[in-house]
């Protein structure tokens, strides 16, 4: 049932607009400031200057013109606003009935049926640290990848590993002069990145390092067999430990084909580039100028260095190309933050030569870089180097205290655990609290990490979205006792109507709407956001009310109903986060 929608057509209808404005409608009704002032608003300052009105005018005519339908009781206005009051006995066991006959797929609107997109993120590179900044895309990207494919996309999951580049040069230069065997059995990439760093901050002071490391990185490039070997055995290492990393996230990848993989055909795709005129030599190097197209002054997308070596702007270009051939996708989704620039380089440099070549279909405008902001305050107990890893321990094994405190407190309330249970629900509440920390502002926005506030069951924390979930679970287990089932059915249906309940229902409402903005703005930070809402809904409801009357088995059913609706949204939004929906704690 899509109430906004219907309400956009009504409104399209009386106000005698064209179907197709019917979106923009819908993009503009809020829920009013006072439930008791409707369930929905209208603002008509915006059809002011086309009416020639004033807003409370166009309210009122509207108002009287909208009537009622199977959806809408009544429409009143308030000022400039036209609200409308909703048909509870009619909404109320449609949405239930919605919700409880398809759990995993209330919410779908469907709208990625037949389409493909596809998703880089992660992307870490080889031989530097998996730090926080790669959570984020990390976790960032797989929630967008997953809100795609809810609504249909075929998705395509892409960890374009760094896995080439002048770094590899700073490596292999550290190995050759200070490498040691033991210790790379040992520390893999803990000692690779070690390595890096030294080499690195070596070259600062001294030129010649930086010159044997671009050497080194152009024998790579010419296939030099002992170069190449000692890459691979480096590359080999760091991914073991990235592919662990993933698998206690719950994440896969269709391919980790990273920028060594895209090396052969970038030469080819350089060469399109010149004879299509689009690129041009500039000091030596090979260049795409860009600023014309982009519209502000930036610097052109370098394809080629002056020393020969190919570029990361050269290798994304190669990439994009060879992902249009495989996919054809709808989608072409860049998961990065901070490079900015270098997409909208690649991106009109990819247009330009479409244009030059007289591509029939624009894919270039299909691609997106979906950015993020950064994260402070990050580091473990220690204050040692952030390696996600050591986060998510400290994040466990602090979740774990607290559920023995909250036991030894209140062991009515908390039974004690088996170890096994102990081990399960601390690693899934410590994951739960850092991966929705990651989401729990617009993805642009600088976050501040705090290791008190992350781990609370209350609060706007993914811990206190699994509370709620394991709460609903325990309603359920005693209705069960009880003997009693949830029911849909309209005549029990009919018991519920005060305000909490009706608050409730309105919010399992906007969940469909919720995950198709998520979706379109690619803002998993939207799911948080709800969810948070829809436990404080749910949990209002619970204190004002007993779900289960074993005197008043019609209002318990239908109350097991709403419970259950709620708990069945609960568990595909922390899904779709990636956060387990647990039933006890
Ligand atoms: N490896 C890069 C980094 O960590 C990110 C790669 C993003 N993906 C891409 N196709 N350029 O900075």
């Amino acid at each position: 049932m899509q109430i906004n929608e219907h309400i956009a057509a009504r409104l399209c209808g009386v106000l005698d607009w064209p179907a197709d404005r019917a979106g923009a409608v819908a993009a503009m009704l809020a829920a009013p400031p006072d439930p008791a002032l409707g369930d929905v608003a209208f603002p008509c300052f915006g059809l002011a200057k086309e009416r020639r009105q004033a807003p409370p005018l166009i309210a009122k005519d509207l108002a009287a013109k909208i009537g009622s339908d199977d959806v809408i009781a009544r429409a009143v206005a308030a000022g400039p606003y036209l609200n409308f009051f909703l048909d509870r006995g009619r909404v109320t066991p449609g949405v239930l009935s919605a919700a409880l006959g398809d759990p995993a797929g209330f919410g779908r609107r469907g709208f990625g049926a037949g389409r493909t997109a596809v998703v880089d993120f992660s992307s870490p590179n080889i031989a530097k640290p998996f730090h926080f900044g790669h959570l984020r895309s990390t976790n960032i990207g797989a929630g967008i990848a997953r809100l795609l494919e809810f609504q249909g996309y075929r998705v395509v999951r892409r960890n374009y590993i760094g896995d080439w580049g002048t770094q590899f040069g700073f490596v292999i230069h550290a190995w050759r002069r200070w490498g040691d065997e033991a210790e790379l059995e040992a520390r893999a990439i803990d000692y690779l990145v070690e390595l890096y760093i030294r080499a690195y901050r070596e070259s600062e002071q001294d030129a010649g390092v930086r010159d044997d490391a671009r050497n080194l990185f152009l024998r790579l490039e010419q296939g030099d067999p002992e170069i190449r070997a000692l890459w691979s055995r480096f590359r080999e290492l760091s991914l073991g430990g990235f592919r662990d990393t993933y698998r206690r996230l719950g994440i896969e990848f269709d391919s980790y084909a990273g920028e060594s993989a895209v090396n052969d055909a970038v030469g080819p795709v350089i060469d399109r580039f010149m004879k299509a005129g689009v690129a041009v030599e500039s000091e030596g190097a090979l260049v795409v100028p860009v600023a014309d197209v982009i519209g502000r002054e930036i610097a052109p997308c370098m394809l080629r260095k002056s020393d020969g070596a190919s570029t990361y702007a050269a290798r994304d270009c190669a990439e994009a190309l060879a992902r249009y051939e495989a996919f054809g996708f709808d989608a072409n989704i860049y998961v990065v933050s901070r490079q900015e620039d270098h997409f909208a380089q690649v991106f009109a440099a990819l247009g330009k030569l479409g244009q030059a070549e007289g591509w029939a279909d624009p894919w270039p405008g299909r691609c997106e870089n979906v950015s993020f902001g950064f994260v402070r305050g990050m580091s473990t107990r220690k204050g040692e180097a952030v390696w996600l890893d050591a986060v998510l321990n400290e994040a466990r094994d602090q979740a774990r205290r607290q559920r023995l405190e909250k036991s030894a407190a209140n062991v009515r309330a908390f039974p004690e655990l088996s170890p096994g249970e102990l081990d399960a629900v601390s690693e899934a509440v410590g994951l739960a609290a850092v991966l929705y920390f990651d989401v729990s502002a617009r993805r642009m926005t600088d976050v501040t990490f705090d290791w008190k506030t992350v781990l609370q069951f209350e609060g706007n924390t993914g811990p206190y979205l699994q509370y709620s979930h394991a709460r609903m679970c325990g309603i359920f287990r005693k209705a069960l006792d009880a003997g009693l089932a949830p029911s849909a059915a309209p005549d029990n249906v009919a018991r519920l109507g005060n305000a909490e309940e009706w608050a409730l229902v309105l919010k399992l409402l906007g969940f469909a709407p919720t995950l198709e903005r998520a979706t379109r703005e690619r803002e998993p930070f939207e799911v948080a956001r709800y969810l948070n809402e829809l436990s404080a809904v749910f949990n209002a409801f619970y204190n004002a009310h007993q779900v289960i009357d074993p005197a008043d088995a019609a209002l318990s059913r239908a109350r097991l109903a709403l419970v259950g609706a709620t708990r069945g949204v609960l568990a595909t939004g922390l899904g779709l986060l990636g956060l387990t929906a647990l039933e006890t704690m």
